[in-house]
């Protein structure tokens, strides 16, 4: 091994405690919401900075429509407020926004922002950051076997058959998973593709989290021994 230190190809990131943190400072939890948002922008660019190719974000999950219908309503509006106002800076640093996730249930004015930043940012090379938004694991599992079996595939299918039909079958797996907030669960992200993910866990809520805790996370990282079912190198 050489003494360079090892950098992720992709982080992701559950994005967890906007909640907390609201509460912690007696706002209603939307504001927490706004908090957390705020703080994507900044990450993109330290993220960029360390040298990452592709960075997720877990914002919103299949499960989070059964939250209360004032909290969803908002969190949509919010989405789209800060996609409108982000999109620039965000492609200002080469990176390309796409989206992972079902289409259904988002409102139609934030699907069409959704397709217009994603063609927008399409020709940028130096970050992909995926927003996983009304993301499931399981969902998507599910939607790439229908897909798979309407193809009409030959069998039988192997592994890779059935990458070629998950929501972005380029991406490689995420080699770190980040929880902000304290919980140690992974509330159904990125299921098939975190066989082999590392996990770093921070009590931090996500609008706290910065320059430091990435770094905190990253040297965890790179002092991991990844050994994929093998022996140490
Ligand atoms: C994460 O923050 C953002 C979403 C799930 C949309 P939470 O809203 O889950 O914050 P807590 O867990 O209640 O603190
Ligand atoms: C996971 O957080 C989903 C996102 C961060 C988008 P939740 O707050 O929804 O997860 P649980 O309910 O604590 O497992
Ligand atoms: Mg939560």
């Amino acid at each position: 091994m050489t003494d360079e230190k090892r950098i992720p190809r992709h982080i992701a990131i559950i994005l967890d405690g906007n909640g907390r943190w609201a509460k912690s400072r007696n706002l209603p939890r939307l504001m927490g919401h706004r908090a957390g948002l705020r703080k994507l922008e900044d990450m993109v660019r330290l993220v960029k900075r360390e040298g990452i190719r592709y960075f997720s974000v877990y914002a919103f999950s299949t499960e989070n429509w059964n939250r209360p219908i004032m909290e969803v309503t908002g969190l949509m509006s919010l989405f789209g407020y800060y996609l409108r106002r982000k999109v620039d800076e965000i492609k200002a640093e080469g990176a390309r926004i796409r989206f992972c996730g079902r289409k259904d249930r988002i409102p139609d004015e934030l699907l069409r922002q959704m397709k217009w930043a994603e063609d927008y940012t399409k020709d940028e090379k130096i970050l992909d950051f995926i927003i996983c938004l009304n993301y499931g694991g399981r969902a998507e599992i599910i939607d790439a076997v229908n897909s798979l079996i309407a193809s009409k595939p030959q069998l039988p299918v192997t592994e890779e058959d059935l990458r070629k039909h998950f929501y972005l079958p380029d991406v490689p797996d995420p080699d770190l998973i980040v929880r902000t907030s304290g919980e140690l669960r992974l509330s159904n992200f990125w299921l098939w593709e975190s066989a082999y993910s590392e996990y770093y866990f921070t009590d931090i809520h996500w609008p706290d989290f910065g320059e430091e805790e990435l770094h905190k996370a990253l040297d965890s990282y790179a002092g991991r021994d990844r050994r994929y079912g093998g022996l140490k190198k």
